[in-house]
């Protein structure tokens, strides 16, 4: 796995995909910096997200809630007690490490892989991030930079029952940050300290049976997605999690797996978390979340069935996917084959020559047409052989070029990412033509 993790680290810094954050300080471990062309890879996820499990459906709404919630929200949600990883220090050199991480043999031995001195006891480390409100020295509050985006959805569980004309079973999606104190931040955006999630809380009657229906309806949708998207059938995979690993809240929970190298990763949690939270929130803030059931004119507290993606994970993985390398006699092309919906930049212009006006002026033309559909780049240096390998680079799945043939006969070539196969469309054709090849519409502009 380090080779094809190297590979992807190499190329996304090189590219302007994730850089370390603050790396010019000396970086602060488990964050990191999307580039130009990573902050268009990650918005296409997420905008597509979006699209599949909100704009797409009549029964799911969305919400964008505040990072800092009221401290009594993590009692109640159990993360002030629960939301714990074993951790084991080192006597000298003090290094901390996951205890679910250690599992040399030299570790069975209770050594540091440090520096071989031997290690503390294994004891609970809470992964809530605190900060302090307040402009008062000893006035100040402590809050917790939220743990999971999921709160913020149960909290406002009325206001959205109120203000919009959702019925069960109705959803509610949130996109947004995270934050976690992990022991063991690492494999580039893999576990950070900072991340996106992508979530859904989906309110279904307190039943077994209905429980059991969606969380099967929302694994397989989600699975759908990531594959639709262009993940390999092979390297994706469910697993159940057994009673011991399951987090306090869930009474069950799946992952979606994807094999990166040859280790399984998370990349997608499915949770059946019951009645948890609204019970919780309603024992410690003392409103009533129950819902009135307009048909059989109940009151309950609804049942929850979560998905919740890890937005950082599924471009990680979106890239360690797409990653090949072509070897010719020549030299080796490195290619991303990323899905045309995700990738950042969909078509670049090249005129053949820069010092040409009547073939820039055309170019840009092209460019300037098809700029107001899509995300498209120009490029004029170098040449051609050049110019499409760093588009291959990127992920860009057309390119075009306009020649001295195109100033007469009014079409270019358009090459493609993966086959380079090229052949002539006329200038008039590409919007039609790239709407068919790009598998978008033309009003949607990812
Ligand atoms: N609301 C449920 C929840 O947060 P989780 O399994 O703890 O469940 C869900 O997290 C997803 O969030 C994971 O599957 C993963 O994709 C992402 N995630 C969790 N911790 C992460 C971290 N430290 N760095 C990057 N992504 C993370």
């Amino acid at each position: 796995m380090e080779n094809i993790l190297e590979k992807i680290t190499s190329l996304a810094k090189r590219r302007g995909f994730i850089y370390p954050g603050s790396e010019i300080y000396g970086g602060l471990s488990g964050t990191w910096d999307y580039g130009p062309m990573g902050v268009e890879l990650k918005r296409n996820i997420k905008q597509l997200f979006w699209r599949s499990i909100v704009q797409q459906r009549d029964n799911i709404v969305g919400i964008d809630t505040a990072i800092l919630m009221h401290p009594r929200v993590w009692e109640a949600s159990g993360h002030v007690e629960n939301f714990t990883d074993p951790l084991r220090e080192c006597s000298t050199c003090k290094k901390r490490f996951r205890t679910d991480a250690l599992a040399t043999e030299k570790n069975k031995e209770g050594l540091c892989p440090s520096c071989n001195a031997p290690l503390g006891e294994t004891r609970q480390f809470n992964l809530l991030m605190e900060t302090s409100l307040g402009a008062v020295e000893n006035g100040k509050q402590k809050v917790y930079l939220r743990g999971e985006i999921t709160q913020g959805v149960h909290v406002n569980f009325k206001q959205v029952m109120q203000s919009s004309r959702v019925t069960i079973p109705f959803g509610v999606a949130q996109i947004g940050k995270a934050f976690r104190n992990e022991i063991t931040p690492g494999q580039l955006s893999f576990r950070s300290r900072e991340f996106e999630q992508m979530e859904l809380q989906f309110y279904i009657q307190p039943n077994k049976k209905e429980a059991t229906r969606w969380f099967d309806y929302w694994k397989q949708e989600r699975m759908s997605w990531y594959q639709s998207l262009g993940l390999s059938k092979k390297l994706l995979r469910f697993r159940e999690h057994k009673p011991d690993e399951r987090a306090h809240y869930a009474q069950s929970a799946c992952d979606i797996e994807f094999k990166l190298g040859n280790e399984w990763k998370e990349m997608e949690g499915i949770h059946n978390r019951g009645d948890w939270d609204l019970r919780r929130h309603q024992e410690y803030s003392g409103e009533d979340m129950r819902y009135f059931d307009p048909e059989s004119k109940e009151r309950y507290i609804p049942w929850v069935i979560e998905t919740s993606g890890g937005v950082d994970r599924a471009a990680l993985f979106f890239l360690a996917d797409a990653y090949s390398e072509e070897k010719t006699d020549k030299e080796t092309r490195i290619v991303l084959k990323l899905h045309p919906q995700l990738a950042p930049y969909k078509v670049a212009i090249f005129p053949l020559l820069s010092n040409k006006p009547e073939l820039v002026t055309l170019a840009r033309s092209v460019y300037d047409n098809l700029k107001a559909m899509w995300m498209v780049d120009w490029d004029d240096r170098g040449n051609i052989g050049k110019r499409y390998r760093y588009q291959d680079e990127a992920g860009t799945p057309y390119c075009i070029t306009v020649d001295f043939d195109s100033l007469n006969q009014n079409d270019v070539t358009v090459r493609n990412r993966d086959t380079m196969k090229q052949e002539r469309v006329l200038i008039s054709e590409l919007p039609d033509y790239l709407t068919n090849k790009l598998n978008t519409s033309n009003n949607v502009l990812i």
